[in-house]
């Protein structure tokens, strides 16, 4: 093994961060990349369904915090396109892999949002979901990707407590708010447990991705935690969990499940979910619609690049 390999696995053994400019196995930097750009398509995708109720929303004050927690997502994505970028490959190439389908994004946001109770749903699961996922990640070896989980974590934590108090004012409004709520529910609770990803034991990258402390906790252990801390609201909403043997164990110390529909997941990640055409036309047309404004900044920054001129 070369001077390299055994710097890298001591930085890995001692649980301190690989940076940048620090030599990394070619396939360690291709599985980050792989995974960092998912992430951030997932993010700038994650976009569509809620700004499909943002001209919609009930009040002033719904449209003020959903559009801030849009363009936080916005910012989540620069964040890790930016990761991205310091392993060396360009943004351009990314929405290229994206939309050639080369890269994926979180099968959650190929499900349509139908009524304002699934701005709740999404905030208070998809966002739950993805706070423990990337609670996680705030661990992960890679340098630039924990430090951009710390501030997206913070926002993350908003955007969760946005979407669990619409699910309250559904669930403890009228009938039909509630039956709104519920509905809600059914559609986005197996979806986003799926965020998670496959059982450990089908997962393509978790053993690999664990040797080098990319993934800090299993697929399984954080599906399992966001279950475990998501029936009890679930309970406290008065609603019902979509899930008939989804029990307290009072063995294992955890909620009991019924097994998931893997071939619905696998069909939505393999592009035939209900959306997923539309997302990626949406994000097609928006890139071409808006090309102007990456091509005047990018002349603005030559204009004005000092240390060219220096
Ligand atoms: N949707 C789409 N593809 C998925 C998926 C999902 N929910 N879960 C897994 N996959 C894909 C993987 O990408 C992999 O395919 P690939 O080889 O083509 O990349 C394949 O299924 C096998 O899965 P693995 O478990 O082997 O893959 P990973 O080890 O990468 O684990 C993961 C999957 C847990 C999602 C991991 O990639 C991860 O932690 N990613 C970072 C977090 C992330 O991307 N979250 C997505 C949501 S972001 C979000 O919700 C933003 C919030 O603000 C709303």
């Amino acid at each position: 093994m070369d001077k390299h390999e055994v710097a890298f696995n001591d930085l890995i053994a001692q649980d301190l961060k690989i940076e940048p400019r620090d030599w990394m196995p070619e396939k360690y930097r291709k599985n980050l990349i792989r995974q960092v750009s998912q992430h951030a398509h997932s993010e700038i995708i994650g976009m569509q369904p809620e700004g499909n109720w943002l001209l919609r929303a009930p009040s002033l004050r719904a449209k003020q915090v959903l559009l801030a927690k849009i363009q936080d997502e916005a910012g989540h994505g620069l964040y890790l396109y930016s990761v991205a970028e310091t392993l060396g490959i360009s943004r351009q190439e990314l929405v290229q892999q994206l939309h050639e389908g080369k890269a994926k994004y979180s099968s959650i946001f190929n499900y349509p949002t139908l009524t304002w109770a699934d701005m709740g749903a999404v905030g208070w699961l998809v966002d739950g979901a993805a706070i423990v996922n990337q609670v996680s990640l705030q661990r992960t070896s890679y340098g630039p990707y924990a430090r951009s989980m710390v501030r997206i974590c913070k926002e993350e934590s908003f955007h969760q407590r946005q979407g669990f108090e619409i699910m309250v004012q559904m669930a403890k409004g009228t009938p039909e708010q509630k039956e709104m709520a519920q509905d809600a529910l059914n559609r986005f609770w197996e979806p986003s447990l799926m965020m998670f990803g496959p059982h450990d034991a089908d997962s393509a990258h978790s053993s690999q991705s664990m040797k080098w402390k990319i993934k800090r906790e299993s697929n399984d252990y954080l599906r399992q935690k966001f279950i475990d801390r998501t029936v009890p609201q679930i309970e406290f909403l008065g609603l019902t969990v979509p899930d008939a043997n989804c029990k307290w164990n009072e063995e294992t110390g955890h909620y009991d499940h019924s097994p998931f529909n893997w071939d619905e997941f696998w069909n939505v990640v393999e592009g035939n979910g209900p959306c997923n055409a539309e997302r990626l036309e949406h994000h097609k047309k928006a890139q071409s619609d808006n090309a102007w404004v990456r091509e005047a900044a990018y002349a603005y920054a030559q204009k004005t690049d000092i240390s060219a001129v220096a």
